[in-house]
């Protein structure tokens, strides 16, 4: 086989056969297969496109490239959520609590944020003397015991898509459905979950920004987990504007304790219910995503989701009292606010920019070695909809080193659209794809 023809086949729009991707993956994580070659057949797959079998083997070789993490020691149905990514994206840190507050094992890695948009693990660690890197054991103990572990990643997972990714991104091959949906689930599959709830962003701020394509994504990543026999549910949310209010990491914290508490922002609630009915219906607690939805509501009057966040912080080694007391966690020196130019509605926020911004204040990396500053971010004031005056504030940036904060509030004021007529509003949640 040559890798020539291989991608001559697919320039020309025709099928590939699984041989064909078993061979192509396969070198190309050994190193044998070099870059250049592998982009051209990357933009070939952006043009041409797979259909659903090629997908399905694209996935396959991608998880077989690398690890496979075994949970079966855990019992019960565990349930994987992921995000296509977003900004200030809250999710996670509501619903491993909330979830497992209501009976659902939840053994959840994830990781760190990179560029715009962050990571779960750096978000744990603004709580003081928290633990990411578990032994498998404990991990696995700590599910059985407590329902419920978040961890950084153990294994090599996927290391085929970890190499790939990172030429897509520097390739313009990114915003495939066919490279997308093959690098989520593989490393999904390969992380051991037995269902997977994922929240498919849409909008300006997602991979997909448009409609028909983020449904066509949802749509075959559902697929591919039913053919290797794992239960998934794709929501297909709004991402024209970030999620919630705060953007950082320690902001985000306290946004989950609000939350949590039953006084978070709307779309953050209303995301977070929807994906945790989803949630436990796929791990068995309830039959019916309506019921589900109660439960969890249940679980935020009564208070039992937030004693399983202080209760999943101390016995991974972190602050819990943080929960009781937010200023317990890292607070940055100086806050600046933003205020705007125009007087109108907010059209919209676009939510890349917020998150460089937020970059630029020291709460992401630019680059996977950068420090990040777990106390630094920004809390919008104003979001789509919203009527703003000239001169009032629309977010606070929160910095302790100031050499970029010029730079943070102009990608920020740019960032929102003022116009003169109120918006119709998006709908949070679009669809939900079984
Ligand atoms: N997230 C991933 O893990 N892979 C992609 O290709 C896009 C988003
Ligand atoms: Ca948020």
């Amino acid at each position: 086989m040559r890798v020539y023809d291989i991608i001559y086949k697919k320039r020309e729009g025709k099928k590939l056969s699984k041989e064909e991707i078993d061979f192509l993956i396969e070198g190309y994580t050994k190193g044998e297969i070099p870059d250049y070659q592998m982009s051209s057949w990357a933009m070939a797959v952006f043009f041409k496109g797979m259909d659903r079998e090629e997908i399905g083997n694209l996935t396959e070789a991608m998880v077989d490239s690398g690890d496979r993490i075994d949970l079966s020691p855990i019992e019960g149905v565990k349930v994987d959520k992921h995000s296509t990514g977003g900004v200030g994206d809250t999710t996670t840190l509501v619903l491993a609590p909330l979830v497992a507050a209501c009976g659902a094992p939840v053994a959840k890695m994830s990781g760190r944020g990179l560029g715009h948009t962050g990571g779960t693990l750096d978000k744990l660690e603004a709580i003081s003397g928290f633990n990411i890197s578990l032994t498998r054991e404990d991990f696995i103990n700590n599910v059985n015991e407590n329902k419920i572990a978040v961890a950084g990643q153990t294994g090599d997972l996927a290391p085929a898509d970890k190499k790939l990714y990172a030429l897509r991104d520097v390739t313009a091959t990114v915003d495939s459905i066919p490279l997308i949906a093959s690098s989520i689930m593989s490393k999904k599959i390969a992380s051991g979950a037995d269902s997977i709830v994922l929240d498919v962003k849409t909008g300006n701020g997602a991979f997909m920004k448009e409609y028909e394509g983020s449904v066509q994504l949802a749509k075959t990543m559902v697929e591919i987990g039913k053919e290797v026999g794992r239960r998934t549910v794709a929501v297909v949310s709004d991402m024209d504007q970030p999620l919630g209010f705060a953007v950082g990491n320690s902001l985000e914290v306290e946004e989950a304790i609000l939350t949590l508490k039953g006084e978070g922002p709307a779309d953050l609630t209303e995301l977070s219910l929807t994906l945790g009915s989803h949630m436990l219906v796929l791990s068995g607690v309830t039959k019916d995503a309506d019921e589900g939805r109660e439960i969890l509501e249940r679980a935020i009057s009564d208070g039992s989701g937030l004693a399983k966040f202080k209760e999943m912080a101390n016995i991974q080694g972190g602050n819990g009292e943080v929960i009781d007391n937010i200023d317990l966690l890292p607070k940055a020196k100086n806050n600046l606010e933003v205020r705007s130019k125009k007087e109108g509605y907010v059209q919209k926020i676009v939510a890349e920019d917020v998150g460089i911004s937020a970059m630029l204040l020291g709460a992401g990396r630019e680059t996977k070695e950068s420090e990040i500053d777990l106390a630094a971010g920004i809390k919008l004031a104003k979001k789509v909809g919203d009527k703003v005056d000239s001169g009032e504030t629309i977010a606070t940036l929160y910095y302790n080193e100031s050499a970029k904060v010029d730079e943070a509030k102009d990608k920020l004021l740019g960032a929102y659209q003022i116009g003169d007529k109120k918006p119709a509003l998006n709908p949070l949640i679009y669809e939900v794809i079984k």
